[in-house]
């Protein structure tokens, strides 16, 4: 008789990474897709796979819908992406980040826990539990002091510890991973280059006059394609070992500044850039370079599209939307 496919389950399936992991699975691997929805998400992003997965509403800040959720799915892998991922809206709304993103893991922990069935798990970390990082520590390894400069930091500091508790004290297959910048198409408009990438193609469809507005430019970041990332994740939890920490980016870190630069350079539109202090932090991340040593010694995974393609993707997706 044939074994029945691995059964995945993605939180968060409808955003950025989620969608794009949804597919990439359904592409490369013979799993049997799950993901969680809530009652007000957004499906567009699905719209390429949504008759090939399996969608369950859960709030997974609900820890009997979680239960519920674990029971009935029985995934052998988790890859938990569910989160208020926005630094900004975790200074406008803290307790809403911190309940969202440390309450939703800890249910999710619990359920698998109580269910008893085997399972690995991937927990997206992030690289702003560095925060604060000098330049003599760049790039990154992950030993380095966490020093969040953010609620959002802080949220995701806890979810790494407790990945790590749980692993400790119940045994628990989590792996940790911290994730630096990752872009690519569906990114959500807030962020800094799909942000950049839409006001650029509404100027040239005229929905704005050629004035493209920005926060803090000085700002250093590590930017890997989405699509790089959801394939890095499948590694995560097919070779390493859980209750480990591991960095992933590229390596490549750039200046805002010059990430905004080169966008500009793939429009032929005349366009001012102007500073907006209403998108400056209270406390920014500084450098976030990384170093994925560990990682990819581990897994052998190699980042393979490089910045160009993604700010191109980037800006053809938002002219096809603008
Ligand atoms: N969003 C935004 N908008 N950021 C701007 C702007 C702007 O107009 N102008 C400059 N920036 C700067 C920010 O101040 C920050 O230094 C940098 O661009 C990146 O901002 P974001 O794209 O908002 O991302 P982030 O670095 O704060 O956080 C992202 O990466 C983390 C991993 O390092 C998010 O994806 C997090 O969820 C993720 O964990």
């Amino acid at each position: 008789m044939a074994e029945s496919p691995m059964r995945v389950l993605i939180t968060g399936i409808t955003g950025f990474v989620g969608s794009h992991l949804a597919e990439w699975l359904l592409a490369n691997q013979s799993v049997d897709v799950y993901g969680t929805v809530r009652v007000r998400s957004r499906m567009e992003h699905l719209s390429n796979v949504a008759d090939r997965v399996h969608l369950i509403e859960c709030e997974l800040r609900d820890a009997v819908s979680v239960q519920h959720l674990i029971d009935d799915v029985r995934p052998d892998r988790i890859f938990h992406l569910a989160a208020q991922s926005f630094v900004p809206t975790s200074w406008n709304s803290p307790e809403d980040t911190l309940m969202n993103n440390i309450l939703g893991e800890v249910n999710l922990f619990e359920a698998v826990r109580h269910s008893g069935h085997p399972c690995r798990m991937q927990i997206a970390c992030s690289s702003e539990e560095y925060g604060m990082v000098y330049e003599s520590e760049t790039p990154i390894k992950e030993e380095n002091p966490l020093r969040p400069l953010s609620p959002y930091g802080v949220s995701k500091v806890a979810q790494d510890l407790l990945g790590y508790q749980y692993h400790q004290s119940y045994g628990l297959h989590v792996v940790r991973t911290r994730t630096f910048n990752h872009e690519g198409p569906r990114r959500g408009e807030a962020f800094v280059l799909s942000n950049f990438a839409k006001q650029i193609a509404d100027i040239e469809a005229g929905n704005r006059n050629p004035v493209l507005r920005v926060g803090n430019l000085e700002a250093i970041r590590d930017f890997t394609d989405v699509r790089d990332i959801v394939r890095a994740y499948w590694l995560a939890l097919s070779h390493c070992e859980p209750g480990s920490v591991y960095n992933i980016g590229s390596g490549q870190a750039i200046r805002i500044r010059d990430a905004l630069n080169q966008l500009l350079a793939l429009s032929t539109a005349k366009i001012e850039v102007q500073a907006d202090p209403a998108r400056m932090r209270p406390s920014d991340v500084q450098v976030l370079h990384c170093d994925a040593t560990r990682f990819r010694e581990k897994t052998g995974w190699e980042p393979l599209v490089p910045l160009e393609d993604t700010l191109q993707d980037m800006l053809d997706y938002w002219r096809e939307r603008v």
